[in-house]
């Protein structure tokens, strides 16, 4: 069986009847945006994060889940694409899940005005059923996840990052949203138990993992589904790079600085940069700190009783750091 497929085996149920309840969230009367809200939906994305939510519910209440789950993990995957959306207008990335972006598409104007429609649609829902414990944990992720892309666009244009800088930036625009996956997925069913903040702190946890492997396909040639090598391009500076201009001559530091700020565009000493950084180390560098990321996550899960759904989130902590896309 695939690992995936293993993953999933606990909560096949949950994500079947998950898959309909979110189509029906998108749904609207404007012909335009159901157009684009069909093409959406027809291309989905791994999924992992309603996967985390009912994979934390069932952990930590013996299986159980209540409609409360099925809303907040509709919630969260309503935020996650409009941020996808958005995010490809931010970054002029023409590519998303194996097709054409909904800016390649249909333009900026359009797609930030989806992901304006699909933002309020989740809240909407939780809205309509007074889920309120549930959005003050998804308005938190929300607000942070502006300021995360917000304070990349900072770093992007001084070219000053530090390392811990970086961890701050993918903590807010990756790892809040994973981390209110997981603790939404606790207080659906247990409200104000311990397990809500144990369960969100996992999730960030897997979630700074998470960004440092997307950030590492940055620099391959695997076929993902979305641009690669366009990091440099956009100058946002991954951990990769930050860990080579922490490590290396002043003159290569200049040179690497120079190629970032006046030759990003330049496809040729693109190449050139990446090359430098694989050949210093800085791809493993990376690899060793999301193993970190990693290892504490598990950490976490020590405590609990052995279940389907713990050995299922096991899994889905290694297959982050190990998935093809
Ligand atoms: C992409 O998330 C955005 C990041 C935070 C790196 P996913 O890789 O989960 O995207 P989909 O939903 O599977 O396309
Ligand atoms: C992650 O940003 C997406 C958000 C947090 C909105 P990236 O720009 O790094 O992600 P991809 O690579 O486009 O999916
Ligand atoms: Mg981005
Ligand atoms: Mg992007």
């Amino acid at each position: 069986m695939k690992i995936v497929e293993q993953i999933k085996q606990p909560i096949d149920y949950e994500m079947e009847l998950f898959e309909q309840k979110f189509r029906l969230s998108m749904s609207s009367k404007v012909a335009l945006l159901n157009r684009i809200t069909h093409y959406i939906v027809n291309r989905k994305g791994k999924q992992m994060r309603p996967m985390f939510v009912f994979l934390v519910s069932k952990m930590v209440s013996n299986g159980e889940v209540s409609e409360r789950t099925y809303r907040g993990a509709s919630v969260i995957e309503l935020i996650h694409t409009a941020t996808l959306v958005h995010d490809d207008v931010v970054d002029d990335s023409n590519r998303r899940r194996g097709f054409f972006s909904i800016n390649a598409l249909w333009k900026n104007k359009i797609a930030v005005l989806i992901g304006d429609y699909l933002l309020s649609k989740g809240l909407l829902l939780s809205i309509d059923n007074n889920d309120f414990d549930l959005l003050k944990i998804i308005s938190v992720a929300v607000k942070e996840m502006s300021e995360g892309e917000l304070l990349q666009i900072e770093k992007a244009r001084k070219l000053d990052i530090t390392e811990d800088v970086y961890y701050e930036i993918i903590r807010q625009k990756t790892a809040t949203l994973i981390a209110a996956c997981c603790s939404l997925g606790a207080a659906s069913v247990k409200p104000n138990s311990p397990e809500v903040d144990t369960m969100r702190k996992f999730g960030e946890l897997i979630g700074m993992a998470f960004q440092i492997k997307d950030d590492l396909f940055d620099y391959g040639t695997t076929r993902i589904g979305k641009p690669t090598g366009i990091d440099i391009k956009e100058q946002k500076m991954t951990l990769p790079l930050i860990n080579v201009l922490n490590n290396c001559s002043k003159k290569e530091h200049d040179w690497l600085i120079n190629s970032i700020k006046n030759h990003n565009k330049n496809a040729k000493r693109v190449k050139e940069v990446i090359a430098f950084v694989k050949d210093h180390g800085g791809l493993d560098y990376a690899v060793t700190k999301m193993k970190q990321f990693q290892e504490e996550a598990l950490q976490l899960l020590q405590d609990y009783p052995d279940s389907p759904y713990k050995s299922s989130l096991e899994l889905m902590v290694n297959y982050v750091i190990d998935r093809k896309k």
